[in-house]
């Protein structure tokens, strides 16, 4: 599909691959929701970005706020074409560390944001897309976010790795089961990305980062993400498969 004109939300859309997500499908002719719970830096965007972007206070966990947003987002847009699960954390804990056992806790909130929230914005926006008229061959388009954490988690990642593991397991049966409703799922994995999260490392240490990628030997850019789910959107061949978006990298055990 064309990504002119078409009504897309971005979660996690205040921030990083989410917020350069947004800019890139307004550039293009999008209307976008901007869904984070940042409400400072979504306003922001929001700001930035001008009439083509709306920005939408919602903590993707939540099923009644999901639902009553699909639903107001019904009336107000009339439809959902695009949905593009960006919300995520990445917090690092070993399960013998120094300072105890990983708390379960912990590793249930990962769990939460990264595989239940995704879950919840794409159950919701699915049902909403099967009601759109077919534009050419299809009605909607589901991008997930994994990481190489899903191939290759490091030391201390054994939650979010097993969060973006599900991720990739997710996109086979949901592209599986919503063929019949010419609704696509697309997922990315990306390796390094120089987001908030990374920026906020020292330089050398970013650096360091960059030069474990054999190529191109850097951090990938929020907007390469970017262009990579605006292909996913226009290339309707592209369905239940997962696309490393890592420069070759293959993440050691530390
Ligand atoms: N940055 C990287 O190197 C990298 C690598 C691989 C995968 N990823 C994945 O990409 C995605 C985006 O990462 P990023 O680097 O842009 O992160 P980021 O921290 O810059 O942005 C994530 C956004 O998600 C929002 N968020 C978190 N929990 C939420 C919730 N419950 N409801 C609504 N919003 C919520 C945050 O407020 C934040 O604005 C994440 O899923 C991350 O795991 C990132």
């Amino acid at each position: 599909m064309n990504i002119q004109g078409k009504v897309a939300v971005v979660t996690g859309g205040a921030s990083g691959l989410g917020a350069a997500t947004a800019s890139y499908f307004v550039a293009e002719g999008a209307q976008v929701v901007l869904v984070d719970m940042n409400a400072e830096q979504g306003q922001a965007m929001q700001a930035q970005l001008g009439s083509k972007a709306r920005f939408a206070q919602l903590d993707v966990t939540n099923e009644t706020q999901v639902e009553a947003f699909f639903q107001e987002l019904a009336h107000i847009e009339g439809r959902i074409d695009i949905l593009v699960n960006c919300a995520g954390i990445a917090p690092s804990a070993k399960v013998l560390g120094r300072d105890g056992l990983h708390s379960l806790d912990l590793f249930q909130k990962v769990l939460n944001i990264n595989v239940t929230g995704s879950f919840n914005m794409l159950r919701f926006a699915a049902q909403s897309m099967a009601q759109n008229q077919l534009d050419g061959e299809e009605r909607g388009l589901i991008i997930n976010t994994a990481s190489v954490a899903a191939y290759e988690g490091q030391i201390g990642q054994t939650a979010y790795a097993a969060s973006k593991g599900a991720i990739v397991s997710m996109t086979l049966p949901l592209a599986r089961e919503l063929a019949r409703d010419a609704i696509r799922v697309m997922t990315i994995a990306p390796g390094i990305m120089h987001t908030p999260m990374i920026a906020a490392m020292p330089e050398h240490v970013q650096q360091a980062l960059g030069a474990m990628v054999p190529f191109p030997s850097r951090l990938a850019r929020p907007e390469e993400f970017a262009k990579l789910a605006g292909h996913i959107v226009e290339n309707s061949y592209l369905n239940g498969e997962v696309i490393r978006f890592d420069g070759a990298i293959r993440m050691a055990a530390k």
